[in-house]
């Protein structure tokens, strides 16, 4: 498998800890980002995984990621706080085999400021999605949610941590499921809605 991630890599990090080199089901062995200041390439390398920083370059990147992951015999590849756009001939190339990762309840709130617009919407939950790519932006079918409350007291920054633990489980937990062929991206497969709390 290969991760995308642009920043942090909390996320990255969970994939990291669940599919370690050698794990049966499959392993982390690709890192991308497109910023080479990413905190998700350190953890790679500390992992002793490969880290590769592609700048984004309209166009060239995906034509230099497609390249990289067939060189490393990449079946899957996961978007962990990637913060950009893939082009249609990538998605299309990927497509089924392209997970994200997104912190609210698909299909709302997609985009950006989530918990921003969250708390302004006074939900009583949020949540988190991982879903299959296809060629919108946070809108591909969907594999598992997870469902957590939102508080009368959150601010954006508590929501946020509060969906971040678990987007730390569910992301590992649907990648299992794909690894096991127990979920797809076709209409009958099998979808996990709203599993915590
Ligand atoms: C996560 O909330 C994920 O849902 C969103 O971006 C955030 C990335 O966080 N796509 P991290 O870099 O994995 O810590």
């Amino acid at each position: 498998m290969a991760v995308f991630a642009s920043g942090r890599g909390t996320n990255l990090q969970a994939l990291l800890d669940a599919f370690p080199p050698g794990h049966p089901l499959g392993e982390v062995a690709l890192v991308v980002s497109d910023r080479e200041e990413a905190f998700a390439l350190e953890r790679a390398r500390a992992r002793g995984v490969e880290a590769v920083h592609l700048p984004w370059r309209k166009g060239r990147f995906a034509e230099e990621a497609q390249a990289l992951l067939k060189a490393r015999g990449i079946d899957l590849v996961l978007l962990a706080g990637f913060m950009r756009i893939l082009p249609a001939p990538f998605v299309e190339a990927w497509y089924g085999r392209l997970l994200n990762i997104h912190p609210s309840l698909l299909p709302d709130y997609p985009g950006l400021h989530v918990h921003e617009r969250v708390l302004a919407a006074r939900e009583a939950f949020s949540g988190t999605t991982v879903h299959f790519v296809d060629q919108g932006v946070d809108t591909g079918p969907l594999l598992l949610q997870a469902r957590v409350p939102v508080l009368p007291t959150d601010t954006p920054e508590a929501l946020e941590a509060r969906v971040l633990s678990v987007e730390h489980r569910a992301y590992p937990l649907a990648v299992r499921l794909l690894l096991l062929g127990l979920a797809g991206p076709e209409p009958l497969s099998l979808v996990l809605r709203r599993i915590w709390p």
